[in-house]
């Protein structure tokens, strides 16, 4: 497995390629975004819903979604990281300028063929925005390509909805519509208060004609593709993001297999219809 750099070198993809830190926001209490440039330069080309593996050298590496879409990024990319454990902890404390090393991108990434001229659903919980926003903000940049498009996003409590800013931008665009609900809120909070398959009251969907593109903890898949599912959306239509601890991110090592799957290259997007046959994968 290699990739070819911007020169027309072959090199593996095991290697971490360096790579700076160019920005960083407090996105929660939880999460931050990083912008990163590769230190060779050029672009990192890739789809919605892939991911690479992030190093910081002498501690380790962790495969993350790849946020930004596509078609903004230019020489950088967006990652959105939680701070979990040892690496993502580390990465918290990483400055402006810090080197770090990036491997990928890796994973099949969101299938935009299956997509064009077809109506999206696009169901977001907690951290599953991070990926999602990838494919939201590609899908808003070509919107005259697509049916109806509808984003349904879930949090904890209002302060852990990850792009506030953007999540008002697409709240107010009127071409695509926007629900939000939080488990928990303070009695000023207007949108929904309840776990995310609530808001599948306020949808109206063509089942003959849609695509539900879903992101979020194991928990929410198997209440949101009984309401997919409820609506009448096929089950070849229904594309989900699995996580498993992963290693090699190219399909050495085994760590992310599922039965005959490996998820870093096969997944980590999922149609239902795939997923269902794998045991211990929903
Ligand atoms: C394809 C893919 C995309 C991902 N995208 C993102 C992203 O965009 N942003 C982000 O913050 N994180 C993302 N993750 C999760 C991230 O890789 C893990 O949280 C990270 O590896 C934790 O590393 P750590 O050393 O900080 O924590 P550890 O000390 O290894 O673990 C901390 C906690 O996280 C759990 N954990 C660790 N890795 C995983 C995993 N792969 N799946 C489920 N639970 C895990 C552990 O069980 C533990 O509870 C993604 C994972 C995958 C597989
Ligand atoms: S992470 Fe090594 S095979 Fe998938």
């Amino acid at each position: 497995m290699s990739w070819k750099g911007k020169r027309g070198m072959e090199r593996s993809n095991l290697l971490p390629r360096p790579a700076t830190i160019v920005d960083i926001r407090q996105l929660t209490d939880k999460e931050k975004l990083f912008t990163i440039r590769m230190n060779e330069g050029g672009s990192l080309q890739y789809r919605p819903c892939q991911f690479v593996i992030f190093s910081i050298f002498g501690i380790g590496e962790a495969p993350i979604s790849i946020t930004s879409s596509p078609l903004d990024s230019g020489e950088t990319f967006e990652l959105c990281i939680r701070s979990a454990g040892n690496l993502t902890g580390a990465v918290h404390k990483l400055s402006l300028h810090d080197s770090i090393g990036i491997r990928g991108p890796f994973g099949n990434g969101f299938p935009l063929e299956r997509i064009h001229g077809k109506d999206i659903l696009i169901v977001a919980g907690g951290l599953g925005l991070a990926p999602l926003r990838s494919l939201i903000n590609y899908v808003i940049h070509h919107r005259w390509k697509y049916g109806k498009v509808t984003i349904l996003i879930g949090a904890k409590r209002p302060q852990d909805i990850l792009f506030k800013e953007e999540v008002m931008k697409w709240e107010n665009d009127s071409s695509v519509d926007t629900y939000i609900a939080v488990d928990l809120a303070e009695t000023n909070w207007t949108r929904h208060v309840g776990v995310i398959t609530g808001l599948f009251k306020y949808v109206d969907v063509d089942p003959l004609n849609t695509i539900a593109a879903v992101v979020g903890p194991p928990v929410m898949y198997r209440f949101v593709v009984a309401e997919l599912l409820s609506k009448g959306i096929f089950e070849g239509n229904i594309f989900m993001s699995f996580e498993r601890r992963m290693r090699c991110g190219i399909g050495k090592c085994g760590h992310c297999q599922i039965n005959g799957i490996y998820l870093c290259q096969n997944g980590p997007v999922l149609s239902y219809r795939d997923a269902r046959k794998l045991q211990e994968a929903m």
